[in-house]
């Protein structure tokens, strides 16, 4: 039954898709977008266009981020936010690079055991439903970070538009009306009152959000402090409270965001940049990709069997070291150059064969499920300057903790989940993990989001990245396979069937139908266990390629609403 629901659900979004998605290729399956001067890609055609026209403004691609970040907390409720976090990796014009940092933290009154029962069982949706599942929120703090940084526009100039389409509304489209009515139970166990999405919302209704803009229009004029000490943190601190949460003034007001170094690493010819703890992404990205360089995947062929155990074995022993080593860094200490050096991933390979499949219970132990594909947002942004960024935010599970402050008018994250609460114990993506990320006051919690960029001799390539919780890491790694080693496009690369493996469980899996049935029959024979059935979405991914004669070419995934926007 679940999988006829599935089936039908993916057979409404192909509908949906081809009803919404206006066609500007002439061969839209192989190439996206193709621009001479800049772009932006996100999961909204309202936000892409938003952060396009701050760029033909004379913005540079920082000016956009502010403006595309909050245009998709309005256009895209579902992960866009102001009440989550995110990562933003860039390479500037003179291909100087860095990370930021504006992932949630724990409130000061959280302790290691707060989901845990008086047995020390875990108490099954405290840390992803409601008020005590919220991190301290990163997002407002982060844009005004990279505002006053890089900015050269005044932030009204950015913020208007956004403010502007708050109040016109935006368009629901098929993929969200699912989405909405899917997750009304929920929406009505984490709230006392009704929300604006407790309506029957049918594609082609418009939402006003004009509570949003009032928000807005209040940091706008009086800056991040509005958010983390004026009126809106003390309404945000008493609407917590009210709801049983724990999140105080004291812990918004010492909110900041953190600059960080980036995670850089060489696969052939390419320079790969990447975000740095507290996200795993980037020194998980540098295991794998290491791992799997000395073996010729081109010559095995894209998606043949060789290339997937070579992938998935490489995953496997990155996966089992990123539930053990990677957490917060100012808080644990992360060897994260050994992590990533020759020698030791040299060894890690070492026992890796073609003929029989590792089991993951000989890298390490535990037994865990994986339950559901959930929603982050990513976007890419080259500007015509020269200027690329890579941005990851996110709420965690699809609407955060379904928590949604009427008087302000956004969902509050559940991001408390990617803490390890007991170690062994699974959160919602089945990664498990270890002291390195338990939980305390002021820590940032483990992520996979893996916003990157990449060089090929020294100059700028691509911008990537992607939601899907653990599958993250995978799916960034298999779109800049496709192209580097697979020479595909960027929006075939995007397009591309992908699959997953992260250790635990020790499975395998495939996107639905689109695998070639003697490759997983294949890997069946040599001790593989598949799953094909019960496999979420493998990641959502929107990147832009720089094309030989330096034309920008976007890679927006259909598997969304996801568009491609420049000039
Ligand atoms: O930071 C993380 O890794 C998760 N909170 C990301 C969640 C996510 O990607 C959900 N999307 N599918």
């Amino acid at each position: 039954m679940k999988k006829l629901i599935f089936l039908c659900a993916l057979l409404l979004l192909q509908t949906a898709c081809k009803q919404e998605k206006p066609i500007v290729l002439a061969d839209e399956n192989k190439r996206g977008l193709i621009v001479e001067n800049a772009m932006v890609v996100t999961a909204r055609e309202e936000a892409s266009k938003i952060g396009s026209a701050i760029l033909e403004q004379g913005g540079n691609a920082f000016d956009a981020m502010v403006g595309t970040e909050l245009a998709l907390a309005v256009a895209y409720p579902y992960a866009g936010n102001l009440g989550g976090g995110g990562f933003m990796v860039y390479r500037n014009t003179i291909g100087a690079i860095g990370g930021l940092d504006y992932r949630e933290k724990a409130p000061l009154a959280s302790t290691k055991d707060m989901y845990l029962d008086e047995n020390g069982d875990f108490i099954p949706n405290k840390s992803t439903l409601g008020a005590m599942a919220v991190g301290i929120p990163g997002t407002i703090a982060g844009v005004f970070a990279v505002h006053k940084k890089f900015g050269t526009l005044p932030i009204e100039t950015i913020l208007q538009p956004v403010i502007d389409l708050a109040k016109r509304g935006v368009v629901v489209t098929y993929k969200q009306e699912e989405r909405i009515a899917k997750y009304q139970p929920a929406f009505l166990k984490a709230n006392k009152d009704s929300i604006i999405f407790n309506k029957n919302w049918k594609a082609n209704d418009t939402i006003k959000y004009p509570v949003l803009a009032n928000t807005l229009e209040r940091i706008m004029a009086n800056g991040r402090d509005e958010f983390y000490k004026g009126e809106t943190a003390e309404r945000l601190v008493r609407f917590m409270k009210d709801n049983g949460g724990i999140m105080t003034i004291d812990d918004l007001s010492k909110y900041e965001a953190q600059w960080r170094t980036p995670v850089v690493f060489e696969y052939d010819d390419l320079r790969v940049i990447s975000m740095s703890p507290p996200s795993s992404g980037g020194v998980c990205l540098a295991q794998i990709m290491k791992m799997i360089e000395p073996y010729d995947l081109s010559q095995y062929g894209h998606n043949a069997t060789k290339t997937i155990q070579v992938i998935t074995e490489a995953e496997r022993r990155a996966y089992a070291d990123r539930s053990f080593y990677l957490g917060d860094p100012d808080f644990v200490d992360i060897p994260g150059d050994k992590l990533i050096s020759d020698s030791y991933l040299e060894g890690r390979m070492s026992n890796f064969s073609f003929e029989k499949a590792t089991r993951s219970s000989d890298v390490s132990h535990g037994e865990v499920q994986i339950v559901e594909s959930n929603e982050t947002t990513h976007y890419s942004i080259i500007d015509q300057f020269g200027n690329a960024i890579s941005v990851t935010t996110t709420l965690n599970g699809a609407y955060g903790s379904k928590l949604y402050c009427s008087d302000l008018g956004f969902f509050l994250n559940n991001e408390m989940d990617d803490f390890s609460s007991k170690p062994g114990v699974p959160n919602m993506f089945g990664l498990i993990g270890a002291e390195a990320n338990s939980i305390a006051p002021e820590k940032r919690m483990l992520s996979s989001m893996t916003p990157t960029i990449v060089e090929k001799n020294g100059e700028l390539l691509m911008s990537v990245g992607t939601p899907g919780g653990s599958t993250i890491i995978t799916s960034v790694l298999q779109t800049i396979l496709n192209v580097h080693e697979f020479n595909m496009t960027m929006q075939e690369a995007v397009n591309a069937p992908r699959f997953h493996h992260q250790w635990l469980p020790d499975l395998v899996m495939f996107e639905p139908n689109s695998f070639d049935r003697k490759v997983i029959n294949s890997l069946q024979q040599l001790g593989y266990q598949t799953n094909e059935e019960n496999s979420p979405v493998i990641g959502k991914v929107d990147g832009i390629l720089v094309l030989k004669d330096g034309k920008l070419e976007g890679g927006a995934d259909r598997r969304g609403d996801d568009t491609a926007i420049g000039f």
